[in-house]
C-alpha cells in the first residue's frame, strides 16, 4: 500500500478503457482542459476519467502540496538535505519582502537587478566597451543550471534579439570552446563566467581558456570578463573586478536559475525591457499557481498527469513535443530541470522509495520528431505518454501558410495517437491497392496503429518573452508538484557528485602519473589503452 494504490486500483479496474470512447460523454475537451489567460492546457487526451481525475487531486491535498507551496514561497528551507529555502520565485517578484532567517532579501536582490539591467543596457548601447570597440559578441561559460536556461531563452526569444551575438561554452571538451572563440574577436568580446559556485571544473577550465585567449590579444583581459556567482571571494580570487560581479544567494538552485543573474547574458541579448516581460510571465504562473483551485491549476494538473502516467499506468519515459522551433532545447532543459530534481529514489527521511520516482524525459521540436522517433511512439511496443506544446501564432507573417502546417501536424499527431488505425481499416486500404488473401492480411497488419495513446497539448498564443516566461514557471511548478507527491527532495543533486569525485581520481591514471590501484578491471583497463594510443 502506498499513496498510489487507490489510483492503481481504479485503473486496474478499467482495463480496456479507450480515451476515445470518453468524447461521446458530456464535453470532455471542455471539462479536461484549464486556463491560464489565453493558454489552454488540454488533457482529454489521456485515460484519467472523472474518478481519477478526484483521486489525483485528493492525492495532491493528502500530500500537503497547498502547504508546501506556501512553504516555499515564503522561504521555510524546504531543501531539507541542504539546509537551503527554494526561492527563485523571488527574482521573478521582485516587490515586496521575502523573509530568510530573519532578514529581508529583497533589497539586495532588487539593488543587483538593477545593476545587471545597467550592465546590460551599458553593453548593448557602447558604453561598456572592449578593449578594440563595442562589444559585438558575448561569450556564457557555464554548464548545467548555468548554461541550460541561458541557452534555451536565447533561442526562444530570438525575434526579440537586438543587442550582441550571445554564445555559450559548456563542455570540458576543448572542442566546444575552440569552435565558439574561433572567429570572434577577443577585442570586442565579452566573457561571462556563470557558475552558482565558482569551482564547477568545466566552467573554471573554460573561463581559464578564454582568460588566455583574450590575453594573447588584449592588455587587460580581466576588463572584458563579468562573473555571476554565489561566490564572491571565488570571484574576486579569479581577478574580476566587484563592478561586474552578479551575485546570488544558495536559495536559488542551479536549474531553476535563468530568472537570477545567470540570466545575464539573455539580458544582454534582448534587452532589460524583454528580459522584465519573461520576469512577469514566470511572476504570472506562480500567481496562478498560488490561487488557483488544484482543478484548474495548471502546474497542479501537468504534475497530476504526469503522476498518473509515470506511478499510476508504469509509463518510465514522457516526450516532450514543442511545435514552436525556438522551443529546441526546451526538452534538454527539461531534462535538468526534471530528471536532476526528481531523480531520487529516498524520500525526505532517507527511507527508499517503493515507487518509482522522475521519469526520463526527451523530445525534439515537431515536425523534425515526426521523421525520427514518432515510427515507435506510435507502433512501437511501449507507450510514450507524448505533451505537445503549441502556439497559435508564429512570429513570420509572410510565413503563415508553414505555421498553418505546423498547426495541423501537431494536432494530427495526437490525434493519430488517440485514434489509432484499426486492422479493418488497414486491410480496407490495403485492398484498394489492390492486395489480397495472406499478403493482404500481413500487410495490413504493418499498418495498424494501435491508438489509445495518451498525449496532452498546451496551447498558447505565441512565443513571446511573457508567454516563454509563463511556459518555464508552469514546468517548474510541475515539478515541486510531482516532487511533493513523491515524498522526495527535488532540491538537491547529491547523484552527480560521485562522477564528479572519480574523475579526478581519474586524470592521473590517464597521464600516466597513477597505476590505477583500487580502480576496477574495466576501468584500468580502458585508461591503459587510452594511454597506448595517444
Ligand atoms: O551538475 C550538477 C550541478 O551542480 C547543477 O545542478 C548545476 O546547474 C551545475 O552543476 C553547474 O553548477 P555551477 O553553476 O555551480 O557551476
Amino acid at each position: 500500500m502506498n499513496q498510489f494504490s487507490d489510483l492503481i486500483a481504479h485503473a486496474a479496474a478499467h482495463p480496456d478503457q479507450r480515451i476515445m470512447d470518453f468524447f461521446d460523454i458530456n464535453d470532455r475537451a471542455a471539462d479536461f482542459s484549464a486556463a491560464f489567460g489565453d493558454f489552454v492546457f488540454d488533457y482529454s487526451k489521456t485515460s484519467i476519467d472523472p474518478e481519477a481525475r478526484a483521486l489525483l487531486i485528493a492525492l495532491a491535498e493528502r500530500m500537503g502540496v497547498a502547504q508546501k507551496r506556501e512553504a516555499m514561497f515564503t522561504g521555510a528551507k524546504i531543501n531539507e538535505t541542504e539546509g537551503r529555502a527554494v526561492l527563485h520565485t523571488a527574482w521573478r517578484n521582485p516587490e515586496g519582502s521575502v523573509m530568510v532567517d530573519g532578514v529581508d532579501v529583497m533589497p539586495k536582490l532588487r539593488e543587483t537587478l538593477a545593476r545587471m539591467e545597467a550592465f546590460a543596457a551599458d553593453v548593448r548601447e557602447g558604453r561598456f566597451r572592449g578593449q578594440g570597440g563595442a562589444i559585438t559578441d558575448v561569450v556564457n561559460i557555464g554548464i548545467g543550471g548555468s548554461d541550460l536556461g541561458p541557452v534555451m531563452a536565447t533561442l526562444a526569444l530570438a525575434p526579440y534579439h537586438d543587442g550582441p551575438r550571445v554564445h555559450f561554452v559548456s563542455n570540458i571538451d576543448g572542442a566546444h570552446i575552440h569552435d565558439v572563440l574561433k572567429g570572434l574577436n577577443p577585442e570586442t568580446t565579452l566573457v561571462i563566467v556563470a557558475s552558482k559556485t565558482f569551482t564547477t571544473i568545466e566552467t573554471m577550465t573554460n573561463a581559464e581558456t578564454a582568460r588566455k585567449w583574450m590575453a594573447a590579444k588584449v592588455a587587460d583581459p580581466a576588463a572584458q570578463f563579468a562573473a555571476i556567482s554565489t561566490a564572491s571571494d571565488r570571484t574576486a580570487a579569479f581577478g574580476i573586478d566587484a563592478a561586474r560581479v552578479f551575485g546570488f544567494e544558495d536559495w536559488v538552485g542551479g536549474r531553476y536559475s535563468v530568472w537570477s543573474p545567470i540570466g545575464l547574458s539573455v539580458m544582454i541579448a534582448v534587452g532589460p525591457a524583454n528580459f522584465a516581460e519573461f520576469l512577469r510571465g514566470g511572476a504570472a504562473m506562480d500567481k496562478h499557481f498560488r490561487e488557483a483551485p488544484f482543478a484548474r491549476n495548471l502546474p497542479v494538473l501537468l504534475a497530476l498527469v504526469g503522476i498518473w502516467h509515470n506511478q499510476v499506468l508504469g509509463h518510465a519515459t514522457r516526450a516532450v513535443l514543442p511545435y514552436d522551433q525556438r522551443l529546441l532545447r526546451l526538452p534538454a532543459y527539461l531534462q535538468q530541470l526534471e530528471m536532476e530534481s526528481n531523480g531520487k529514489r529516498v524520500s525526505m527521511d532517507g527511507a527508499d522509495l517503493p515507487y518509482n520516482s522522475g521519469p526520463v524525459v526527451w523530445g525534439e521540436p515537431g515536425t523534425n520528431g515526426q521523421h525520427a522517433f514518432y515510427q515507435l511512439i506510435h507502433q512501437g511496443t511501449r507507450v510514450v505518454p507524448c505533451e505537445f506544446l503549441l502556439a497559435a501564432q508564429g512570429h513570420e507573417p509572410d510565413l503563415d501558410h508553414q505555421h498553418m502546417l505546423l498547426m495541423a501536424n501537431c494536432l494530427a499527431q495526437s490525434e493519430a495517437l488517440l485514434r489509432g488505425r484499426s486492422l479493418e481499416e488497414a486491410t480496407e486500404i490495403m485492398r484498394k491497392k489492390g492486395l489480397t488473401g495472406a499478403e493482404l492480411e500481413r500487410q495490413a497488419r504493418h499498418r495498424v496503429f494501435p491508438g489509445n495513446r495518451p498525449s496532452t497539448t498546451l496551447l498558447y498564443p505565441k512565443l513571446t518573452p511573457f508567454t516563454f516566461g509563463a511556459i518555464i514557471a508552469l514546468y517548474e511548478h510541475r515539478v515541486f508538484v510531482e516532487g511533493v507527491i513523491l515524498g522526495i527532495n527535488s532540491y538537491d543533486q547529491w547523484g552527480v557528485e560521485l562522477g564528479k569525485e572519480l574523475a579526478l581520481a581519474l586524470a592521473p591514471v590517464l597521464e600516466g602519473t597513477s597505476d590505477g590501484a583500487g580502480k576496477d578491471g574495466s576501468t584500468r583497463a580502458l585508461a591503459a589503452k587510452i594511454r597506448a594510443m595517444r
